[in-house]
Order: C-alpha cells, then structure tokens, then sequence
C-alpha cells in the first residue's frame, strides 16, 4: 500500500465521490456539446455510437482510472507511476498521466469560453436581452455577443476567476454539494423544456433525427467524434475522474459509483437532445449550426412558454453551475500534482495555472472575433484545442489506460481495488484487454482512412 494514505483529503463517503463525479461528469458536454454534434454529424447513427462507446469503452476505462487514482493516491503523474512501480515496470508509463494533465488543462481553455456563453446568456435573461426575438435575430445575437472581444472575454475572465478561486481555497467540496440540487433541478428544466417541446410542432421530428438509425448518414469522421465525445462527456482521460478517484475511501464501491455516473451523464445528455431538437425543427433551424446551437434555440422556447423568463433564468444558472463543477475538475489535476510533487501551496498552484489558463482562453476567445483569421489548416485556437483533445488526445489516453491496466499492471492490484466477483471481474478484464483497445483502435484506423471498416 502507499504511504500518504493517510495525510490525503479524502471524500466524505460513497456520495461525496458520486457528487464529485458526476458534477464532472455533467457540463457543457452534455448540453451543448452533445446536441450540437448530434446535428452536425446527422442524428441517429451517432448518437448510437456514442451510447456504444459509453458502455464499451467509457465505463471500463472510467472504472480503470478510478482504481489508478485510489490505489496510487496522487495526480495522474503520480498515481500512474506509482501503480506501475508497484507492478515492477518502468515508469515511462507516467507518459500516460502527463498526457491526462495537459488535455485537462487544454481542455478547460476553451471550456471557459463556452460556460462564459452560459454566462453571459443567464445576464441577458435576467436583463430582458433576449425579450421578443425571432429566429434571426437569435443567431444575430450570438454573434454580436462573440464579436466584441471585451465582451467575450469578460465573461470567459469571469469563469476563470471563479474557477481558479474556488480550486485555489480548495472549497469544491462546498461547490460539488450543489450538485445535489443542481442536477434534480436540471433535469427538471429539460423535463419542463421537453414538454413544452411536445406540443410545439417539432418533437416527432426530433424523435426520429435521434432515434433512428440510418447507417448512411455517419462518417468515419463521425465515428471518431463519438468516441472522442463519450471520453469528453465523462471525463475520462484527461486527469478529472483519476484525480477525484485518489481522493476515494477505500470502502467505497468503485463499479456501482461509475455505473451511476455513467447513467445519469447520459441521461442528461439524452433529455437535452428531446429538450433542444423540437425547437429547432419547429422553428425550421438547421441541425448542424454547429457550437452555436443550444444558444440560439433555446431562448425561442423561453419566450414561448408560460413563465418562460423564470424557467429560461433558471436553466441557465443550473446550466453556469454544472459547467463550473465541470472546470473545477479539470484543473485539479494540475494543481494536485504542483502541491504534491513541486511543493506550491494550493493558492499558489491554482494562480499560477490561472495565469497560463488565462492566456491560453484568450486565444480561444480571440478565435471568435479579432482572430477569426488566425487559423492553421483552417482551425483557429478554439477549434484545434478540441479537436486535438477530443479526437487525439483523450482516445489515445484512454486505449493507453486500457492496455496498461490489461497488460501491464499486476492483476491483484486491479482485483483488489476493484473488488468485483469474479465473473464481473473477469468481463472488466475482457473489456479493458480487447473490447475497450480494439474499439478505439478500428474507429482511428478508419478515420485516419488507412482502412475502410
Ligand atoms: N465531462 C464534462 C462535460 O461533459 C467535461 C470535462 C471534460 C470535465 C474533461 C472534466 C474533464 O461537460
Ligand atoms: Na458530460
């Protein structure tokens, strides 16, 4: 067993874990992520692939990284090396943790952006800024919003601050409780939103645009989106769900807690597809307006409905908290390794990766405006940070993960902290050996065009 058991934070139990978790978990990824790729990649076969990767590769490798963290009690770098010394291979293999901490940190540079959309939108609901506007001028208002980048980055600044001061006081664990009345309230919202979507003329439409399957309509392009996607919608591989993991008690259940985790995320992303998808086609939208999406339609449904003012408030200061509980996770990483391994005070750590942070969001910002034209390959900075995070870095992190903890790691390692009867432990196996690295590897093989599935 490691040494520093004992000194580290630890959950207040099994639900404090699950808190954590799933405000992690749950975020901009599931409401505006989701939905807006559900459109742009044609509905359906996509949104099937993305449930197959969530079973065959999200729960395994979630399940994998929470033992990683529990049973090597530090940020990824340490964790890894750790588990792998104690398995008496090179230590190389922290590579793996290295990669989980920058696409964290890569990740939250343009994630900042986004929930500073939220942000902003939440003010112009309580201030009337959305009052009486058609179709058009919801996507006039979008853009507006984007072009002036003093605007932009007020609020992307704002979520910074806010992010790295509460990581910085080391206050998540007040944060993360308010997931417990976030996520019923959201789910409320969507349901509210749902209903209202029922009778609005579109949701037939948008039943079968999620629902039905038609293989023609996906892209091996597509297929890589999923993939990356169900990574990104859980948090996995980029040092979140490893990092909470290190903080676990030992007692506590490891597959029941993902299992949970992995079925609320959907749950939410699933209803916010049935809550987004009737306003577009009730409204004749496109699909595939791509970021913009759930900015742009959803505030058509508030100023239709009953109470729609309050209902839209509400929905976006439910929607601002998950993506702080979200940002919140993808800094700690980071900021563990620098007081654990580089001996900064957590204040200290949280600013300093608040000041590269910064920077870097600026670029993201900047791609929205003033930088529109600073591209490379057709990519500005908002677009390349997740492209290469969500198609690169989290699948190639996640098929590293699997194989390491299917090949390399003694085998006691994992049966102890996993704790599974043997029949169950024995399919994880299965999963993290062949199922979870072979998924991963036909859909990059096919995307990358060297061979045709
Ligand atoms: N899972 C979060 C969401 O869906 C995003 C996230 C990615 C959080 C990576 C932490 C790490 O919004
Ligand atoms: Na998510």
């Amino acid at each position: 067993m490691t040494t520093n058991t004992q000194s580290r934070t630890q959950w207040l139990g099994r639900w404090g874990f699950v808190l954590a978790a799933t405000g992690s978990a749950v975020g901009l990824g599931n409401i505006w992520k989701f939905p807006y790729m559900t459109g742009e990649y044609g509905g359906g076969a996509f949104v099937l692939v993305y449930l197959a990767c969530i079973l065959a590769v999200g729960v395994p490798v979630m399940m994998t990284e929470i033992a990683f963290g529990r049973r090597g009690r530090g940020s990824p770098i340490d964790a890894v090396r750790r588990v792998v010394t104690e398995s008496g291979r090179t230590s190389a293999w922290s590579l793996l943790g290295w990669m989980a901490m920058l696409c964290g940190f890569m990740i939250l540079s343009f994630y900042v952006v986004v929930a500073g959309w939220s942000f902003s939108y939440l003010w112009k609901m309580l201030t009337g800024g959305l009052a009486g506007s058609g179709v058009d001028d919801m996507v006039a208002i979008f853009v507006a919003n984007n072009e002036n980048p003093w605007n932009l980055g007020f609020w992307s600044t704002l979520v910074t601050l806010a992010t790295m001061f509460i990581v910085g006081r080391g206050v998540q664990a007040g944060i993360e409780k308010s997931v417990s009345w976030m996520m019923p309230g959201m789910v409320v919202m969507l349901l509210v939103l749902i209903v209202y979507g029922v009778f609005s003329g579109g949701f037939g439409e948008a039943l079968r645009f999620l629902f039905v399957f038609d293989a023609g309509s996906l892209s091996s392009d597509g297929m890589l989106a999923a993939l990356g996607h169900a990574f990104f919608t859980l948090s996995l591989a980029s040092g979140a769900i490893l990092t909470y993991g290190s903080y676990l008690p030992a007692r506590a259940s490891i597959a029941r807690t993902t299992l949970s985790v992995a079925l609320a995320d959907t749950l939410v992303a699933l209803m916010a597809g049935l809550a987004i998808f009737p306003v577009i086609f009730a409204n004749g939208m496109d699909p595939g307006e791509g970021p913009g999406l759930i900015f742009m339609s959803l505030p058509l449904a508030f100023q239709a409905m009953p109470l729609g003012t309050l209902f839209g408030i509400l929905f976006f200061v439910m929607l601002s908290m998950a993506a702080l509980t979200s940002s919140i996770s993808m800094v700690e990483a980071t900021v563990s390794w620098l007081c654990d391994s580089k001996g900064f005070t957590r204040r200290a750590a949280a600013w300093g990766t608040g000041i590269v942070l910064w920077l870097i969001s600026t670029l993201a910002m900047l791609s929205f405006n003033l930088g529109a034209d600073w591209t490379l390959a057709g990519k500005h900075a908002f677009d390349w940070l997740d492209y290469l995070t969500s198609r690169w870095m989290m699948p190639l992190g996640g098929l590293g993960m699997a194989l390491l903890a299917g090949f390399v790691v003694r085998s006691e390692i994992f049966r102890e902290e996993l704790g599974l009867s043997p029949a169950w432990y024995a399919l994880w196996l299965f999963m993290v050996r062949y199922v979870s690295p072979l998924g991963i590897l036909v859909v990059f093989i096919d995307a990358l065009g060297i061979a045709r599935v």
